[in-house]
């Protein structure tokens, strides 16, 4: 009867409201650790006085770099062997005096939240919006691994085994999330017990440098923690392939992976590398969704900085009568150009800037269609800078296509069709891809067949794609999204990944 139906529907909407389904199950995690863990709530722009602050905050300059610049392999090898001089001290000390300064950089974090929005907007373009919340993810990091420390030197995390931190690891930190990915790798390392060398995104040096000097300020030693800048490729090169380096921590696109990975084969002894690269996102809506909800978490998921997210949706796919609702597509094109794009000093812009005038491909994305395709909203070019481009809304993404299975990274949302939710999934699981997905539906079958079937490292239940949570939602990828074993970050087996395991009674 209909309204069993509609009792059913509200029983499944309860269930499923921001429901996650962690996948992939080829590596299955650890239980979720059972102590109580608060994320940090971000700033609440509601309020007049944080109004005030985040406005003072986005207008000012930020402070000259004063990281170093390497030009040489031979200062590479410098900055390698003072690290590595500087590890056994760091490993050696007790986890409780290593958490307990992970935990005091959360405090020092904390205080500079004002600072980092200003390096954030200045360098990345990144709105209060958008900004905000990474400054509380990295505290959360800082939180989280600190009891992860705690926990590896307990042996809870360990079933008859030995951890050894590596000596070294190198961070290779993205741009677009600027403080929350290069902070939380830092901190991963420093709670396994290793010494870090962190080179910052070429267009975010400062981010990571306030970043950073707030974990110095807790008490990291300079020599265990290092921010260098390497520009020349060859310098960068040196460092990455560094046989001294025992980890590669990058985030980044595929394509550097894939160069770090050549690297590697010319230097049989380099570092192994461990890397969250590119997606091609989609977000499934199907008759059985919450339509608002479904426009709504469309949006956030694919303009959301942008679209300059690895996790951002790229691709709505939509599902038999959805495609063909007037209402749904109205309210679509409504809700995307109603978006207020502009520079992060305008506190009321719901989209910034891209990070640079538009690559090739970026830029055959905002401006050109591939057979099938049609305009519902279409990009524009907003300024001279090149980097403010209204956001572009297409229909008739055709299975195959360039739009549908490479990554755009950039504020261009592409419309698939369905039949039904297997054809759904076909074209989801099509891309070499596999970082986030998901489902808008409030049907418990259809959420039970999904999560079985979608193949992505991190899957979103009526809820949008980007901004997962430490503890809560860990985020990593699967298949082409994931180089290494695929820990998840702010997840309990990342800070395990970076060492080596022995045996009990084998000596290392
Ligand atoms: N952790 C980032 C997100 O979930 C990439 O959006």
């Amino acid at each position: 009867t209909p309204m069993a139906d509609q009792e059913r529907r509200f029983r499944a909407s309860a269930v499923a409201a921001g429901r996650v389904a962690t996948g992939p199950r080829r590596s299955p995690e650890r239980p979720a650790v059972t102590d109580q863990f608060a994320n940090t709530p971000d700033s609440d722009p509601a309020l007049p006085a944080v109004r005030q602050w985040a406005r003072e905050a986005v207008s000012r300059q930020p402070a000259p770099l004063t990281s170093e610049v390497l030009h040489s392999p031979d200062e590479v090898d410098r900055v390698v062997a003072t690290a590595r001089a500087a590890a056994p001290g760091w490993a050696a000390r007790p986890a409780a005096e290593r958490a307990g300064i992970l935990r005091e950089a959360a405090r020092r974090l904390e205080d500079r939240r004002g600072d980092l929005l200003t390096v954030m907007a200045a360098e990345g373009g990144k709105t209060v919006g958008e900004a905000d919340p990474e400054v509380s993810e990295a505290i959360d990091f800082a939180r989280y691994y600190a009891d992860r420390a705690l926990e590896l030197e307990s042996g809870a995390a360990v079933d008859g085994a030995r951890f050894e931190p590596d000596s070294l690891v190198l961070v290779t930190p993205p741009w677009n999330f600027p403080v929350a990915i290069p902070t939380g790798s830092v901190l991963a390392s420093l709670a396994a017990g290793s010494a870090v060398i962190i080179k910052p995104a070429h267009p975010t040096p400062g981010c990571v440098e306030v970043a950073m000097s707030a974990l110095w300020d807790a008490g990291v030693p300079r020599e265990v923690l290092q921010v260098v800048r390497a520009d020349e490729s060859d310098t960068g090169k040196a460092l990455v392939s560094h046989r001294d380096v025992d980890t590669v921590l990058l985030t980044g696109s595929i394509e550097t992976a894939r160069m770090f990975a050549e690297w590697r084969t010319e230097h049989p002894r380099g570092p192994r590398v461990l890397a969250e690269t590119s997606g091609k996102n989609a977000l499934v809506v199907t008759p059985a969704a919450d339509l608002d909800l479904a426009v709504a978490d469309l949006v956030r998921s694919a303009f959301g900085h942008a679209g300059q997210k690895c996790s951002a949706a790229s691709l709505a796919i939509l599902v038999g009568s959805v495609g063909t609702s007037e209402r749904f597509r109205r309210q679509l094109v409504d809700a995307v150009s109603s978006l207020t794009v502009d520079w992060p000093t305008n506190l009321s812009a719901t989209m910034g800037p891209v990070i640079e005038e538009p690559t090739d491909k970026l830029l055959r994305a905002l401006t050109t269609l591939e057979p099938g395709e049609t305009w519902l909203v279409e990009p524009r070019r907003l300024d001279d800078s090149g980097r403010l481009w209204s956001p572009g809304l297409k229909d008739g993404v055709r299975p195959g296509s360039l739009f549908h299975l490479t990554e755009v990274f950039g504020p261009v949302l592409g419309l698939m069709h369905a039949r039904d939710l297997d054809e759904a999934l076909a074209l989801q699981n099509a891309t070499a891809f596999g970082l986030t997905g998901g489902l808008h539906s409030l049907d418990d079958d259809e959420i039970a067949a999904w999560s079985e079937q979608v193949e992505v490292g991190n899957g979103y239940i009526n809820r949008h794609t980007t901004g997962a949570i430490v503890q809560r939602q860990s985020f990593g990828g699967w298949k082409d999204s994931v180089v290494g074993p695929g820990a998840k970050a702010g997840g309990p087996n990342y800070v395990a990944q970076l060492g080596q395991w022995f045996p009990e009674g084998i000596a290392s």
